[in-house]
């Protein structure tokens, strides 16, 4: 006899099986015809579920009990973790994290990039997947009693998690952070990341050199109107050698950009050294860089090499350069690049850094990639991209197209808009053929992935 099942409702407690994650790292069940999202439900768990509430052919629901836990479930190592939204997957094993990410990757060439080919091995972060993260902006409240939390947002919403410790940020910055809080609750500062209280603190920023052990520290606020500030300040670098400079950073807009226009040094330099692929980069306190040097440096070391071996030294633009991270080491190994970049800051940090390693053959352009790309194509044998995660604008793969360097190079932190690209770059009239696909293992704890794709013309 068929069994009759109840209709779905909010409340009813049914009985699934975990079968994946979803890309917030909430686990994928199914149930009749619906998919049931399951917050900590992992793939292979058996589990009761109570269905909250319904959003087109989903159910959003609450474990209730774990019938059968996954092989590859684990303690999460730091113990906010099922609270704190900074990390999504710290409650699955390490390898098994590592496995889905591939899988991940493989499932979206398919879907989306319509690409059936292998995949390289993931790079993994070589024995550091906690301990890795080189810089953080962490939000900063005041409470009605005059408590101050500093922490990342709960899973979807804005109340702040407090913290003391932060098991994947480099234990030379997490060491700070009780410290720093304590100084900031004495201070008595007002402190809402939102702004809804008024003026104040908004979050504190830690920045770290992995190779030089420098620490640049950044406060960020609504107002300078903060007094005491540079006394405290002076005290930090006093009292931590390590602490280059502090800076504060003005960000009075009510919106949820973290970083303002204006940076003021507090105290010691605005800039910290970085030693990265044979180079030197000093890093201020808003330009971009990778929060994991060692496999930045890894996905970089992999695309200079190649380029090397495919190209010897040729010209090369690199796209969305930043403060020159991939331009320059690859000036380094004897190449000569233009580097495209739209934020003022970073092509000023980019031409700094290029004057300070000596390398004449590296020069940085201000402006959007869309709107000098096609001018310097034609006069380049190799392009580089590593554009934000929203992928490459349509016009930018209309002057790919019109005009493909021999050699190119994609670094990527969105599988779905590198499959989305690279289907237009290879595909029936694209003129490229894939060469490699390296995943790199970025940031180990959560459900992102970087790739470093390397293509050759037909
Ligand atoms: C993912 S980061 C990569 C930076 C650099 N390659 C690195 O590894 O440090 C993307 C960079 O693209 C820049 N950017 C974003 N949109 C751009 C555009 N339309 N034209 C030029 N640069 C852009 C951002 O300012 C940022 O520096």
């Amino acid at each position: 006899m068929a069994t009759v099942h109840p209709d779905p409702v909010p409340g009813l407690v049914i009985t699934v099986t975990g079968e994946d994650l979803d890309l917030r790292g909430n686990g994928i069940a199914r149930w009749q015809n619906w998919v049931i999202v399951v917050p900590f439900l992992l793939p292979g768990e058996v589990a009761r579920v109570q269905l909250q509430q319904r959003k087109r052919s989903q159910w959003f629901a609450r474990r209730t009990e774990s019938l059968l836990p996954a092989t590859d479930s684990r303690r999460p190592p730091c113990i906010l973790a099922n609270d704190c939204g900074g990390c999504t997957l710290q409650h699955l094993e390490d390898a098994s994290q590592e496995s889905w990410k591939h899988r991940q990757l493989q499932k979206s060439l398919l879907k989306i990039g319509g690409l059936d080919r292998p995949i390289d091995p993931l790079i993994t972060s070589q024995g550091t997947p906690l301990g890795y993260r080189n810089r953080a902006l962490i939000p900063l409240h005041r409470d009605t009693e005059g408590k101050l939390r500093m922490g990342y947002y709960r899973r979807g919403s804005h109340r702040i998690v407090n913290l003391n410790q932060c098991p994947v940020l480099d234990p030379r910055l997490d060491a700070l952070l009780e410290p720093i809080k304590r100084d900031l609750q004495d201070a008595g500062w007002p402190a809402d990341a939102d702004l809804h209280s008024g003026d104040g603190l908004r979050h504190l920023g830690l920045r770290l050199g992995v190779r030089s052990g420098d620490i640049l520290l950044t406060l960020i606020s609504s107002t300078d109107q903060l007094e005491g500030l540079r006394t405290l300040a002076q005290q930090w670098c006093e009292r931590w050698p390590q602490v280059k400079g502090v800076t504060l950073n003005l960000q009075p807009q009510r919106n949820n950009r973290v970083l303002g226009d204006s940076t003021q040094v507090l105290c010691g330099d605005g800039q910290i050294e970085e030693r990265f692929a044979g180079v030197s980069l000093l890093l201020g306190t808003t330009t971009f860089f990778q929060v994991n040097t060692l496999q930045a440096e890894a996905a970089v070391q992999r695309l200079c090499s190649w380029l090397t071996e495919r190209a010897g030294p040729t010209s090369v633009i690199d796209a969305y350069c930043g403060i020159g991270t991939i331009a320059l080491p690859l000036a380094k190994q004897g190449h000569s690049v233009l580097g495209l970049e739209l934020h003022q800051a970073s092509v000023d940090q980019a031409r700094l850094n290029a004057a300070r390693n000596h390398l004449e053959t590296a020069t940085f352009q201000a402006g959007d990639v869309k709107a000098h790309l096609a001018d310097a194509l034609p006069q380049h044998q190799a392009l580089v991209v590593d554009p934000p995660r929203k992928g490459l604008d349509p016009d930018v793969i209309a002057q790919i197209l019109a005009c493909p360097p021999q050699w190119m190079a994609y670094l990527s932190c969105d599988p779905a808009t590198l499959s989305r690209d690279l289907k237009q770059l290879t595909q029936v009239e694209g003129p490229y053929d894939v060469e490699a696909l390296h995943p790199v293992d970025f940031f180990p704890q959560t459900t992102h992935l970087e790739c470093l794709t390397l293509l050759s013309r037909r």
